[in-house]
């Protein structure tokens, strides 16, 4: 059994560039703590020994930049750049067609906007997958969670959802090859677009185990989220 990862990197961050900052380039490629954004989470993924292959999904004008960062960081053994896509969902669809892999690897997907990910994390989550055939990150609701109706004068709340039952999303998030691969297929055939991969596979009627995450492994979307990643990264210097 191999483990391949995809990082979906294709972003355009629209959100980052759109806050108090004067950011230019997509979030990705931003530094933290000296270091593009990007090349954290492809170090979490080469640090881990069963990783055999890393594709990362990039916009085709970017690259060159991202190869050549790569290559400055010594990860060209494993880490291959594919062509990403007008979404999240169709950056990951054109890594896996890229993809050698027999029905049993585990497949992992991560954002490449992540880069406080765990060696454990990632090691919970191969381990999951194994077992049950498809697992995500996630971590438990901590605030009270509401329902809401959106109406012209703002959000009214419609019911109170009990907190155990919901976990927050985070990646990774994988599955067997041949589970993974039917999902996307699937997707694809009744045009279905998802913001994960859990939801293309819940669809497909396959069960998704849930392993824990942390705080930590924040999904960097605004500026003030970089802050707070260099707060965390300062915490492990
Ligand atoms: O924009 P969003 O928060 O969904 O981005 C999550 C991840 O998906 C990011 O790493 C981003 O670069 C990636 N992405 C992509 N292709 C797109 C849009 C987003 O690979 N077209």
């Amino acid at each position: 059994m191999q483990v391949h990862v995809i990082l979906p990197a294709a972003g355009i961050g629209t959100r980052m560039a759109a806050g108090t900052h004067n950011v230019s380039a997509p979030k990705q490629f931003l530094a933290l703590g000296g270091i593009p954004i990007l090349i954290h989470s492809l170090r979490a993924f080469a640090a881990v020994p069963s990783v055999t292959t890393i594709l990362v999904a990039v916009r085709a004008n970017e690259r060159e930049r991202v190869q050549a960062q790569i290559d400055e960081y010594e990860l060209s053994d494993r880490v291959k750049v594919v062509e990403g896509g007008d979404s999240r969902q169709q950056s990951v669809t054109n890594a896996l067609h890229s993809l050698k892999a027999e029905a049993d690897d585990v497949v992992l997907v991560h954002d490449a906007v992540r880069p406080l990910i765990d060696t454990a994390s990632i090691e919970r989550t191969i381990e999951a997958i194994a077992r049950h055939g498809a697992a995500i990150v996630g971590l438990p609701a901590v605030d009270t969670i509401k329902q809401v109706d959106r109406t012209v004068d703002g959000a009214i709340i419609a019911t109170t959802v009990p907190r155990e039952r919901i976990v927050m999303a985070q990646t990774p998030q994988g599955a067997k090859f041949s589970l993974m691969k039917q999902a996307f297929d699937e997707a694809e055939r009744d045009d279905f677009v998802g913001t994960d991969e859990a939801s293309l596979l819940e669809r497909a009627g396959i069960e998704v185990s849930v392993v824990a995450g942390s705080p930590r492994n924040l999904k960097i979307t605004q500026p003030a989220d970089l802050a707070l990643a260099e707060f965390y990264l300062s915490q492990t210097a």
